[in-house]
């Protein structure tokens, strides 16, 4: 092995990575998985030497426009670490609200289901932290729902798993429908960042010319699933709202909350189907 040491490389690299536009502290987490310790471990311990082939490896992918989260597999959600890779969407922190939202909403015993369940974020969360829910999570693609399966064994939550388009594939009614659909529309991918629109999943992303595909035909189809007093609980996009509180109207649903998130954005969509329905 070729040691070199960590203060020389951490300058080094870090100094490369602001100069092609990475924030430097990506080097510091690639340093600090490379020791298996924290960064505050690298830092303070500059004089230790390792080897930086496969660091570099890593680097050489980050340079390339790959998230951290796929380089590294895994993604902080809710505070939990999730397993991701290529085959899912990466958790935003604005899904939190989503959880957080499904939490209060949720009854004791409630029947829930996460619609397009990707790595499991929000699923996994809300079973973890209210293990008396029955959580099914459903996603149309079967190598989501293999990463969907991985993080669930990993947090051992208590989360049936289908493979579904939408509810089609799922009998019975639910306290909750959740789901944090592809909701960009789809000539708006090739403006999105290298990282976004070159590694995540595009069934992920988008749904179709308008963007509102899937969130009408959630708004539709979840009416004859939801139980009495249920909701349907979904995050929409950046400039979604007035065409989504229409979509609800016409396919029968009431819009009760509108949550924004952190940056003002409205964010995350309680509905209820008309009583009369
Ligand atoms: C935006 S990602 C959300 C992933 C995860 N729930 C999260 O919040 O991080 C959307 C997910 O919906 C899935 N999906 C897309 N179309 C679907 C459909 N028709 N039926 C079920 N799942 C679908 C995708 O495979 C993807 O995993």
């Amino acid at each position: 092995m070729n040691g070199q040491r960590l203060s020389a490389l951490r300058k080094q690299f870090r100094a490369e990575a602001a100069r092609r536009g990475i924030d430097p502290r990506d080097v510091d987490l690639l340093l600090a998985d490379a020791v298996g310790r924290p960064v505050s471990f690298v830092v303070a311990h500059g004089e230790l030497e390792i080897d930086a082939a496969p660091l570099l490896a890593k680097l050489e992918r980050r340079y390339a426009g790959e998230p951290l989260q796929y380089i590294r597999g895994r993604a902080d959600f809710y505070g939990r670490e999730f397993f991701v890779d290529e085959r899912v969407l990466i958790p935003r922190p604005e899904t939190e609200l989503l959880v957080e939202a499904a939490l209060k909403l949720a009854p004791r015993g409630a029947r829930v289901i996460d619609v397009g369940s990707g790595s499991g974020a929000i699923a996994i969360s809300i079973e973890r932290e209210r293990p008396d829910m029955r959580v099914l999570a459903v996603d149309v693609s079967i190598a989501a729902l293999a990463v969907t399966a991985a993080n669930r064994d990993r947090h051992g939550a208590h989360v049936h798993l289908a493979a579904s388009d939408l509810l089609s594939g799922v009998d019975g009614r639910f306290d909750l429908i959740l789901s944090n659909p592809p909701y960009i529309p789809a000539a708006q991918i090739e403006s999105l960042q290298i990282e976004v629109r070159g590694h995540e999943p595009l069934a992920a992303l988008t749904p179709g010319a308008g963007g509102i595909e899937i969130i009408e035909r959630l708004f539709e189809e979840s009416r004859a699933q939801l139980a009495p007093g249920g909701r349907l609980v979904m995050e929409i996009g950046f400039g979604q709202e007035a065409l989504v509180r229409q979509l609800a109207e016409s396919h029968g649903h009431a819009v009760e909350t509108v949550i924004p998130d952190l940056a003002g954005i409205p964010r995350t969509v309680v509905s209820s189907p008309h009583v009369d329905q």
